[in-house]
C-alpha cells in the first residue's frame, strides 16, 4: 500500500486528488458512483452571499477538445449552504474546501468569515471566474486588487486560504507573487480560459452569455506551463488543474510543481475519474520503485527523481 498523503497549508489529505469547484456540485450526485472518502478533498461549487441564478441559457457548449461554460456561479447562496448542504457534506468524511465568489472585496471577506465553521477545512478564493461581469476576473487580473481581496479574506478567517488564479493574464507569476505577499497559504491554478463559439446556423454566439470559460484537455498544456512557472517563482503549495483526465495527466502537474491536483470537466464524462487517478498514481509509484511520492513534486525542474 503506497502512502499518498500530503498536508497542504495545514489541510491533511489522504491523497493529492481533489475535485475542482463547479464540476462536482456539492457531492450529492456522485454518491451513487463511489465512496467520496476516497477523494483527497472536495471543493464546493462557488458560493455567493445571496442565491445566484447564473447566466441565461445555453450555458454549456462542447468544442472538439473541451467544453465552454458560462454557468455564471449559479448556487443557493451561503445561508442555504450552511443550513441545508454542509451537514450532509460533513458525512462524507473528506476535507471540504469552500469556494467563494464575491462581487467586491467586502463580500469576499464576509463569505470567508461566514464559512469559518467546523466542517470547513479551507477557503478557496475564486478571483478568476470569467463568466461574471463584476468580481471574478475583473478582480483577479489586477495584482493590486487581487492582493486587496486576499488580504481581506486572510483577515476575516483563521482557515487556510487558497487563491484560485486565472490564466487570462500576461504575467501569472506576478499575480501569484502579489497574492502570496497578501497572505495566501496556497494557490489553485488554473481556472478556465476565456473563449467563445459562434453557431453558424443562427449566426449568433452559441452561449447566452456570449463568452464563456474553456476547460478540458485543450487547456492542459497552458495549465502545466502555469504551474511550472509559478512553482519556480513563488514559495506556496499549488493545487494544479486544467484538463486532467488520467493519472499520467496528474503526474505532469505534479512533476511541474503541483502538490495536489483537481479533476474538473473529466468528472462529467466519467464520475470515477478521480478515484482512477488515485489508483494510477499508486501504480506509478510501485512500477517506478518510488517510496516517497512527494519527491515527484517539481521534479521536472528540480531533477531529484
Ligand atoms: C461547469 C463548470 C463550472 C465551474 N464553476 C466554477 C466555480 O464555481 N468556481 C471556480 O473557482 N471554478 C469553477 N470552474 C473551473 C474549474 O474548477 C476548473 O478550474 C477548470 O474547469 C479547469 O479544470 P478542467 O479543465 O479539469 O475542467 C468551473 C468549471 C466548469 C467546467
Amino acid at each position: 500500500m503506497i502512502d499518498l498523503s500530503i498536508e497542504i497549508a495545514g489541510i491533511k489529505l489522504k491523497n493529492p486528488v481533489m475535485v475542482a469547484s463547479g464540476t462536482f456540485g456539492f457531492g450529492r450526485e456522485y454518491t451513487p458512483f463511489f465512496d467520496l472518502d476516497k477523494l483527497g478533498a472536495l471543493v464546493t461549487k462557488g458560493l455567493t452571499l445571496k442565491p445566484c441564478p447564473g447566466n441565461p441559457p445555453p450555458r454549456v457548449w462542447e468544442t472538439p477538445a473541451g467544453m465552454l461554460n458560462a454557468v455564471g456561479l449559479q448556487n443557493p447562496g451561503v445561508d442555504v449552504f450552511l443550513r441545508e448542504i454542509l451537514p450532509f457534506m460533513k458525512t462524507f468524511g473528506v476535507p471540504i474546501i469552500a469556494n467563494i465568489a464575491g462581487f467586491n472585496v467586502k463580500e469576499f471577506a464576509t463569505l470567508a468569515s461566514r464559512l469559518s465553521v467546523p466542517g470547513i477545512a479551507g477557503i478557496e478564493v475564486n478571483i478568476s471566474c470569467p463568466n461574471v461581469k463584476t468580481g471574478g476576473m475583473a478582480l483577479g487580473t489586477l495584482p493590486e486588487l487581487a492582493a486587496e481581496v486576499v488580504g481581506a479574506v486572510v483577515e476575516a478567517t483563521s482557515l487556510p486560504v487558497i487563491v484560485k488564479l486565472t490564466p487570462n493574464v500576461t504575467d501569472i507569476v506576478g499575480l501569484a507573487s502579489a497574492v502570496a505577499k497578501a497572505g495566501a497559504h496556497a494557490l489553485s491554478l488554473i481556472n478556465t480560459l476565456q473563449g467563445m463559439v459562434i453557431d453558424i446556423n443562427t449566426r449568433r454566439p452559441a452561449l447566452g452569455n456570449i463568452t464563456g470559460g474553456l476547460s478540458g484537455p485543450a487547456i492542459r498544456p497552458v495549465a502545466v506551463r502555469a504551474v511550472w512557472q509559478v512553482a519556480q517563482g513563488v514559495d506556496l503549495p499549488i493545487i494544479g488543474m486544467g484538463g486532467i483526465c488520467t493519472a499520467n495527466d496528474a503526474l505532469e502537474f505534479i512533476l511541474a510543481g503541483a502538490s495536489a491536483v483537481a479533476v474538473g470537466s473529466a468528472n462529467f464524462r466519467d464520475p470515477l475519474t478521480a478515484v482512477k487517478i488515485v489508483r494510477g498514481l499508486e501504480q506509478y509509484c510501485i512500477q517506478n520503485g518510488i517510496e516517497d511520492w512527494q519527491e515527484l513534486i517539481g521534479a521536472a525542474w528540480k531533477g531529484n527523481a
